[in-house]
């Protein structure tokens, strides 16, 4: 199947590492220009130079920006779609992974939903604009089960799930889609899940052994639901809640 991603565009929130950098890879490799930014600026000049280095095309964009400071989320949506010339596709992956914490709550506001909120006004007139358009968050299935510590990390991301069902129901007219994706637990080299292997090997055995499929979720996988919701070829998927989970919450819905 062709995700008809080819000559599009994508700006990814949170992209140098992890889900949002398997993302990133697969998009440009199916030919679509990539926009992307993270804090560390290192991780985002080895992100974009690997990105062109993989996919040949020398258009994709980065730039270190802290999606916990509203004007600098803002300065990277408009900048990337600058350079880029227009955004097709706009996905929100970076999160504050806050806990219970006064701090917590106010990182998860500002980084899993105001930097969306932000970077969604920042980039409408382009996505308008465009004959392909989508949003995509990244959420996770805390947003629907009990997390634990009374964080702040599952209501921020229920929070997205409102907001892109707004998005969705009021820009459907313009030909914007708005969905949310949620993965379970999702191992990766270097990320949190390989962390809490070396770490809490007996902990994540029992997370494995409870996931039907009996291993958790890669990066890989992510990268390509989340790139296939985003893309063309996902056209008819508009304000929905996608679980990503392997079967790890079991519940009806
Ligand atoms: N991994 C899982 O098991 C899992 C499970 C459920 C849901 N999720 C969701 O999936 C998404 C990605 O998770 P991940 O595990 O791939 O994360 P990750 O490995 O920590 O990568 C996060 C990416 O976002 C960037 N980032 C983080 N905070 C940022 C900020 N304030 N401003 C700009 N960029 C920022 C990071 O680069 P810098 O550090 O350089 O900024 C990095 O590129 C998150 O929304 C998370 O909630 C993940």
């Amino acid at each position: 199947m062709d995700l008809e991603v080819t000559g599009k565009k994508a700006l990814i929130l949170g992209g140098s590492r992890g889900i949002g950098w398997y993302t990133a890879q697969l998009l440009a490799n199916e030919g679509c220009t990539v926009g992307l930014c993270a804090r560390g600026a290192e991780g985002v000049e080895q992100a974009v130079a690997s990105l062109k280095e993989q996919s040949g095309n020398d258009g994709h964009y980065g730039a270190a920006a802290d999606l916990s400071d509203g004007a600098a989320t803002r300065r990277f949506v408009s900048d990337a779609i600058s350079a880029l010339g227009g955004v097709d596709m706009l996905i929100h992956n970076a999160s504050g992974f806050g806990d219970g914490s006064e701090e917590g709550w106010e990182r998860s506001f500002q980084v899993d939903m105001m930097a969306g909120v932000r970077a969604v006004e920042e980039a409408l007139p382009a996505l308008k604009e465009s004959s392909a358009a989508s949003i995509t968050f990244v959420g996770s299935m805390a947003s629907k089960f009990y997390f634990g510590n009374r964080s702040s990390y599952g209501p921020a991301k229920a929070a997205m799930r409102a907001y892109a069902n707004e998005l969705a129901q009021e820009f459907g007219r313009d030909g914007i889609r708005a969905n949310v994706i949620s993965p379970g637990a999702v191992w990766f080299p270097g990320g949190s899940w390989d962390q809490r292997k070396q770490q809490m090997p007996d902990f994540y055995a029992k997370v494995e052994k409870r996931i039907p499929l009996g291993r958790l979720g890669t990066g890989e996988e992510l990268g390509r639901i989340i790139s296939f919701v985003a893309s063309p070829a996902g056209m008819w998927i508009n304000a929905a809640h996608i679980v990503a989970d392997g079967g790890q919450v079991a519940a009806v819905d």
